[in-house]
């Protein structure tokens, strides 16, 4: 078997009830002769036998090609946002490959730290840094604290009155921007809990404390538009309300914050991380700004490197009105389609490039009719109970937003690679649900 041709019509976006567009799998994706999907080499059905499901399954070698994307786009300073999914495995890839890591809470800087990642490679976030998160990361090193409010301003003074420390800090400005997505995960519009907004004048006032404060290094400005945009023009509009001011204030370095869209489904495309680079990067030219351009991606580095296997449990007709499909996961390891209304392909790995004519509502086994997974999935006619049944681009904001909702048990995660899959996150276990109750 070699890296398989998609069928015809598959690449090009595909249609509603043809088969899965193969543009929206992980890069190493391959039909075997039997029309088994494999991934990383190793065989889908084979991966759930083993590992059971629900299953998150990502492949190793797309990781490491979208994080070296990014490294040659924006170059040795880009940082992974980890927030789009985290674990030891992955912080040490993003590592090995040459990107720092995005931690926006003590926890996710813990995991950074505990994965072995330099803490000069860490960039802290937070909207409502505690103190403790503060001066953890202080004292560890990390690269960049990212100042979000003026009471993080006045904490960070404060603790230099007790330790002497002077972190390197970014000032978070809000440029005023309104990407189009989803409400939830937008933020550069001036009704925004994080940063400091531009017109105002409130990120220039942050800007002349940090630059006259002791207890920082001011090194420049970091802003992030929002999450899943696709159109270049609102990153154009940030960078031009943004860079004349930073050049101004001959700032070093200028973040524009994560957001690349990804294809979730047959008729999305989206734009390559290195085209995304290339049109930040030459905005920020374009504006004389000498800066060095730093950027987060989250989605667009983990998003279609995998796919999530379920079992199919039941299968349930309402004549005339849906056939419901019931797998053994749900909400509680992918929320997107509940919280956004994100939508989502689904296929079969053992029939990867059949047909998929038939029109079905993937649900999960949670106890509310909102825990829906895919609302008009088109999957085989064959499908049956019992079938092992995917879903791809579940790599971004699934296990990192999971849940024990129902004490369902969160899924693991394997990493797959030249035909070796190797356990990165185990399944939770029952024993594992009553970790943190105290016994009487
Ligand atoms: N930098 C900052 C400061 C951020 O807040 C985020 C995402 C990123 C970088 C990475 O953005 P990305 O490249 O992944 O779009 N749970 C939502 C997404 C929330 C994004 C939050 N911040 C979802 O599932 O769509």
């Amino acid at each position: 078997m070699t890296a398989a041709e998609p069928p015809p019509g598959a690449r090009e976006g595909g249609s509603m009830n043809g088969p899965l567009p193969f543009h929206l799998l992980p890069q190493t994706a391959a039909v075997a002769p039997d029309g088994h999907l494999h991934i990383g080499g190793c065989d889908l059905l084979a991966l759930a036998e083993e590992y059971g499901t629900p299953l998150f399954v990502y492949d190793e070698a797309h990781l490491r090609a979208r994080c070296r994307e990014a490294v040659a786009a924006f170059g040795e300073g880009v940082a992974y946002a980890s927030k789009a999914f985290l674990c030891l495995a992955m912080a040490r890839l993003a590592h090995e490959e040459g990107m720092g890591l995005d931690v926006a809470t003590g926890g996710e800087l813990h995991v950074a730290l505990s994965a072995g990642v330099p803490a000069d490679r860490l960039v802290l976030h937070g909207n409502n840094k505690s103190t403790d998160e503060l001066r953890t990361a202080r004292h560890a090193g990390v690269g960049r604290i990212v100042v979000d409010s003026f009471d993080e301003l006045e904490r960070l003074a404060e603790l230099h009155a007790h330790d002497g420390l002077v972190p390197k800090v970014l000032i978070r400005a809000t440029p005023g921007v309104e990407a189009h997505t989803h409400e939830f995960v937008r933020t550069g519009q001036i009704d925004s809990k994080f940063g400091f907004g531009v017109p105002s004048g409130d990120a220039a006032r942050a800007v002349a404390y940090a630059q006259d404060s002791p207890a920082m290094e001011l090194m420049g400005v970091h802003m992030h538009i929002g999450s899943q945009v696709f159109v270049a023009d609102f990153f154009h509009q940030a960078v031009e309300v943004v860079a004349p001011w930073v050049r101004e204030m001959g700032l070093p370095e200028l973040s524009i914050g994560g957001g690349l869209g990804v294809a979730y489904t047959h008729d999305e495309t989206a734009p390559s991380i290195t085209e995304w680079g290339i049109a930040i990067v030459s905005a920020c030219r374009d504006a004389g700004l000498r800066a060095r351009v730093l950027a987060e991606p989250g989605r667009s580095i983990v998003a279609q490197a995998a796919v999530t296997l379920y079992r199919v449990g039941t299968i349930k007709e309402v004549p005339e009105v849906r056939t419901y499909l019931s797998v053994d996961g749900g909400m509680s390891d992918n929320p997107r389609p509940v919280l956004y209304g994100s939508g989502y392909e689904a296929f079969l790995p053992r029939a990867a490039t059949a047909p998929r004519p038939r029109l079905v509502t993937i649900v999960g086994k949670h106890c509310e009719s909102g825990d829906v997974l895919v609302r008009d999935a088109q999957v085989p006619d064959d499908i049956a109970v019992g079938d092992v049944l995917a879903t791809p681009v579940t790599g971004a904001y699934g296990h990192s937003m999971a849940s024990n909702y129902n004490k369902v048990l969160r899924p693991a995660v394997v990493f797959v690679a030249d035909g070796q899959a190797r356990l990165v996150v185990r399944r939770e276990t029952l024993e594992d649900l009553l970790h943190y109750d105290v016994a009487d």
